[in-house]
């Protein structure tokens, strides 16, 4: 007999979760999301770039459609936010900087910009010394850039913060506790379980639990999404008054082949990120990944060693073998996959939410999600 009843039950109050929760409540659909700690994990330890074409892959063009669409639904969303709350929404429209150190890194990137260029992207190419006109604290190393006005930032944990009074504001039920298993009756989800055994019954349970994702029990086997946790180190450093602004643009680099980001926020926080390693659900930082992280910072920026280290933190991106996240249907009624976003958590917040609602209220996908399905694993699932 289930305890509580709504229209939507969310597990995972990430930013996929909030937002979602949040656009579904405005529309007044009664939405109830489950998490133990809402906000705390992957969306405060990320460092919130909006990146579509920094960060574009060789051979990734449905995921660069989606992600396009992920930064220019963001200016809307922060605005529409902002109005409710009162609050910042953390949206930070700086441009981004791509940077080499030495020739062979310049090489990369040289190739890189040419294949932005052929998708019909905004980059323009510099050298080292036109790239530190725009950044004049960059070292003197540096020796090649490519400028990309539409990649910005967004400071996450303010995101966070406006979509959780934002939810507050328009009725969205918080529930502090893991979900356990979604329930089903026959080929149909029903609801959910939770960690005290309550449960609470839905018309549409939307799993949006990151890298937890895979846990979730009462899921079919051969319905479960092979997403997988991806860790990645991050560091806030503080800028002394005196150098501030040290970076005007959130830079990218790769320093002897190493890649590194660092993105400046308004108050004077410097975010540098992220690692990379295959360990599991291990959130530990490692020394290694602090001394990396410094390492190639300071290559690029010397005036790291002058700054504050306020935070080293780990954080978990949820990982799917095509690197592109997982949405709409699960081929079991009523349930509905928002997660697998990877790296582009942030990015991709206003436009999943978008999709997912519209899934909710039409029941039809958006054909923007289409290439998303969860369906594409299917044999990735069946494999030996
Ligand atoms: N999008 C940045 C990262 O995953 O490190």
């Amino acid at each position: 007999m289930a305890e509580r009843t709504c229209d939507v039950v969310i597990i995972g109050a990430g930013l996929i979760g909030l937002a979602t929760a949040w656009r579904l409540a405005v529309d007044n659909i009664q939405v109830t999301v489950c998490d133990p700690t809402p906000g705390s994990q992957t969306s405060s330890v990320a460092a919130g770039m909006l990146a579509p074409v920094t960060e574009v892959e060789y051979g990734e063009d449905d995921l660069l459609a989606l992600n396009l669409a992920g930064v220019a639904a963001w200016p809307g969303f922060a605005e529409e936010l902002e109005a409710l709350t009162g609050q910042p929404a953390g949206l930070h429209r700086t441009g981004t900087l791509s940077v080499a150190y030495d020739v062979d890194d310049a090489a990369a990137l040289h190739r890189l910009a040419d294949y932005q260029r052929r998708l019909g992207l905004e980059v323009e190419e510099l050298s080292g010394r036109e790239a530190r006109k725009r950044e004049p604290l960059l070292a003197p190393g540096v020796t090649a850039g490519v400028w990309v006005p539409g990649d910005h930032s967004v400071d996450n944990r303010q995101a966070v913060a406006t979509l959780l009074r934002a939810i507050e504001l328009t009725g969205v039920q918080v529930v502090r506790q893991r979900v356990t298993r979604v329930l089903t009756t026959g080929t149909t989800a029903v609801g959910v379980e939770l960690d005290d055994g309550s449960t609470i019954a839905a018309g549409h349970v939307i799993a949006a639990a990151g890298p937890w994702s895979a846990q979730i029990q009462g899921i079919p086997l051969e319905l479960q999404v092979p997403v997988r946790p991806l860790k990645g180190e991050i560091l806030r450093l503080r800028v002394p008054e005196a150098y501030r602004p040290a970076l005007s643009h959130t830079v990218r680099a790769t320093a002897r082949g190493f890649a590194v980001y660092l993105v400046p926020r308004p108050g004077g926080e410097l975010v540098v990120g992220a690692t990379t390693s295959e360990l599991g659900y291990d959130t530990r930082v490692l020394a290694g990944g602090v001394f990396a992280l410094l390492r190639d910072a300071r290559m690029i920026l010397p005036i790291t060693d002058e700054l504050e280290l306020v935070e080293a933190v780990a954080g978990l991106r949820p990982a799917t073998p095509d690197n592109a996240p997982v949405l709409g249907p699960s081929g079991l009624d009523g349930l509905l996959w928002a997660t697998g976003h990877y790296r582009n958590g942030v990015l991709l917040t206003p436009i999943t939410a978008q999709v997912i609602a519209e899934t909710v209220r039409t029941g039809v996908l958006p054909e923007l999600a289409a290439p998303f399905l969860a369906s594409r694993f299917a044999e990735v699932r069946v494999a030996p």
